[in-house]
């Protein structure tokens, strides 16, 4: 079919902000850890428990050659870092790295450094290997300080291999730990610094802002924080306070997806790759509820005090002079200059929209108290529409809020079928931010619906401010959620189709929408795929009676699993079996696909599916 597309440039529609296209950075499917950030040693300090994921131990990632165990005694490192390695004498123990191992390159330097604490001296030997043999020339390191002292070496690679291994060994006993590896060559040669394939990929989409540092991350565990007051919390919120200052001070923390966080990439680092980037940043803190499948208030009036006091200091940490107090802590980390922050998110995603706007408000108020300029960013729930979401855009509205962060995950039918969502939002209330979006799938044809979505943002760009798919990484080893923009593994990175389009819309945003109107019928629809899945993140669900319906209301394909279930096919690392005519998963946290073959074509049918969860998310 023939379409016209007509075009008068004399008229003007909306203006689009430089910062309209960001990025969500949130550490879930190990974005940090084994991930952006560019360690290499994985459990360095020997932190890891069974708190932040039950197959954890303190040794997790090490193997033991003679004699060595994890103490936690008054003899640690510091009260924030509570687990050391006492290595006996004439003993070693060997770090896995993340993935299959650790990455070195041909020629590339790498920087090695350890706390160590040997009371009557001894020497280091520090080897790099793989199965094939050496990987650099091994350094040994004279441990001769009294008392905890940081020791380093460097490595030049001899051989490019994905399988190393780091083996400390010891002449004398000796305590360890903070046991590090980071190449050289991160990016912009940042110490602590940044995978530089992985920055690179966020860099070339030239990031109108980043949104850090979650997500469902910023509600890990309880509201509390790890004080002596409150006893120490190895479960706890996200508090930024926890993520600066020397690494080695930085207390990890259990993640809400499931496993250690080492905070290495803490607020410091995020400021930086948001100015490395060209990007705004905006930071998103915990707002003592917490949504995410948890929905929980705490009802904690000093709490709730102490978390917005830690958000005004956040702003000067980022904002301040060099002479305030969280401006020099700034200063002191090697940035005098402000990081230039205006806009911040309180909460995330909240599904008791009432409890999260009580508490919003407080924090809305104080903020603005000491920093009128800065936005403060609200949140309308987990999903595009419904009870949730109606609440929570009312009080938002009636509140004068400024921006509101949707969040939703869709099929590619609803994005094309929604892409005049925005046309019929009222101009005179808040503005939205489009803080997470994708649709199900790393395929070409979610790319393309998201890219014809895009197009409804942008024309709406007088009340559609801010926008980010998610999430932004995956290592392929460890998956919490799929589709991902971006996939790695320990070596090598690559953007989905996904990552494509952002990367053409982000790098050719328009400064104004000239409005245009188009005619003309499509003479065909699909088919482009031909089968119908379901896909479940679910830890037990059930299904029954999938049905898809076609465009002019026909049954198309129909299942009330009262037979066996060989027609379907299954991807992923759980069990599906037929029960009591209904069809069963079990036994699996990660993603899992049912496909029928045989569908019609993938825009022009509505599926149903009966289904139950009977645990997990
Ligand atoms: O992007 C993945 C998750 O989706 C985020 O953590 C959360 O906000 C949403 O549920």
């Amino acid at each position: 079919t023939d379409y016209s597309i007509t075009v008068d440039p004399s008229t003007r529609g909306p203006a689009i902000g430089k910062s309209m296209y960001g990025v969500f950075f949130e550490d879930i499917n190990r974005a940090a850890d084994g991930g952006l950030y560019a360690e290499l040693v994985q459990n360095r300090s020997f932190e890891y428990s069974a708190d932040d994921n039950a197959s954890y131990t303190p040794l997790t990632a090490w193997t033991v050659s003679g004699g060595a165990q994890v103490v936690n005694d008054s003899g640690r490192l510091n009260d924030r870092n509570r687990d050391y390695l006492s290595l006996g004498a004439g003993s070693s123990v060997t770090n896995s790295g993340y993935d299959t191992g650790i990455a070195v390159r041909d020629g590339e330097t790498y920087d090695f450094s350890v706390w160590a604490r040997a009371d009557a001296g001894t020497t280091l030997t520090v080897t790099l290997r793989d199965s094939g043999g050496t990987l650099a020339t091994a350094r040994r390191i004279a441990v001769t300080k009294s008392g905890w002292a940081r020791y380093r070496a460097a490595f030049t690679a001899s051989r490019t291999s994905a399988t190393g291994r780091l083996t400390v060994a010891s002449g004398a006993a000796a305590a360890l730990d903070m046991v590090s590896l980071f190449p050289r060559d991160t990016y912009k040669h940042e110490p602590n610094g940044l995978r530089k394939d992985l920055a690179e990929k966020i860099a070339a989409l030239h990031p109108g802002f980043v949104r850090f540092p979650g997500g469902c991350l910023v509600n890990t565990g309880s509201m509390q924080d790890y004080s002596a007051a409150s006893g120490w919390q190895r479960k706890r919120a996200y508090q930024w306070k926890d993520t600066i200052g020397p690494v080695e001070t930085r207390a990890t923390n259990a993640n809400f997806w499931g496993y250690n966080q080492s905070y290495g990439l803490g607020y410091y680092e995020y400021f930086r790759l948001a100015e490395d980037t060209g990007a705004m940043p905006l930071p998103v803190v915990p707002a003592l509820v917490t949504g995410c499948g948890q929905n929980k208030a705490v009802d904690d009036p000093a709490l709730l005090q102490r978390h917005i006091q830690d958000t005004l200091d956040l702003i000067e940490f980022a904002n301040g002079t060099a002479t305030s107090k969280w401006g020099r802590v700034r200063a002191g980390m090697g940035h005098p200059r402000p990081f230039d922050l205006t806009h911040i998110e309180v909460g995330n995603e909240e599904n008791l929209p009432n409890e999260f706007f009580a508490r919003f408000t407080r924090f809305r108020a104080a903020i603005q108290a000491k920093y009128p300029y800065m936005r403060v960013i609200s949140n309308a729930g987990p999903d595009a529409s419904g009870t949730t979401f109606d609440t929570a855009w009312k009080l938002n509205k009636d509140a004068e809020v400024d921006l509101v962060d949707e969040h939703y995950y869709k099929s590619p039918q609803w994005f094309l079928q929604n892409n005049d969502r925005y046309d019929s939002y009222d101009r005179s209330g808040p503005k939205v931010f489009v803080g997470e979006y994708a649709s199900q799938g790393n395929a070409f044809k979610n790319g393309l619906a998201e890219a014809a979505y895009m197009t409804g943002l942008e024309r709406n760009a007088d009340v559609v401010e801010l926008a980010s798919y998610a999430p932004l990484f995956a290592a392929e080893d460890s998956v919490q959620w799929r589709p991902d923009l971006v996939w790695f593994n320990n070596h090598a990175s690559w953007g989905s189709a996904n990552y494509e389009v952002q990367k053409l819309f982000m790098n050719n945003t328009g400064d104004r929408v000239v409005p245009s109107t188009a005619t003309g019928t499509p003479s065909a629809q699909g088919p482009l795929s031909g089968a119908v899945g379901l896909s479940t993140w679910a830890t037990s669900a059930a299904y029954d009676d999938v049905t898809v319906t076609g465009a002019d209301g026909a049954t198309l394909l129909s299942d009330d699993f009262s037979g066996d279930a060989s027609r379907w096919t299954h991807t992923g690392g759980g069990s599906w079996t037929v029960q009591d005519g209904q069809y069963v998963q079990t036994d699996t946290a990660a993603e899992n696909t049912m496909v029928q073959a045989g569908a019609p074509s993938w825009h022009d049918y509505d599926l149903h599916v009966k289904a139950a969860k009977k645990s997990g998310k």
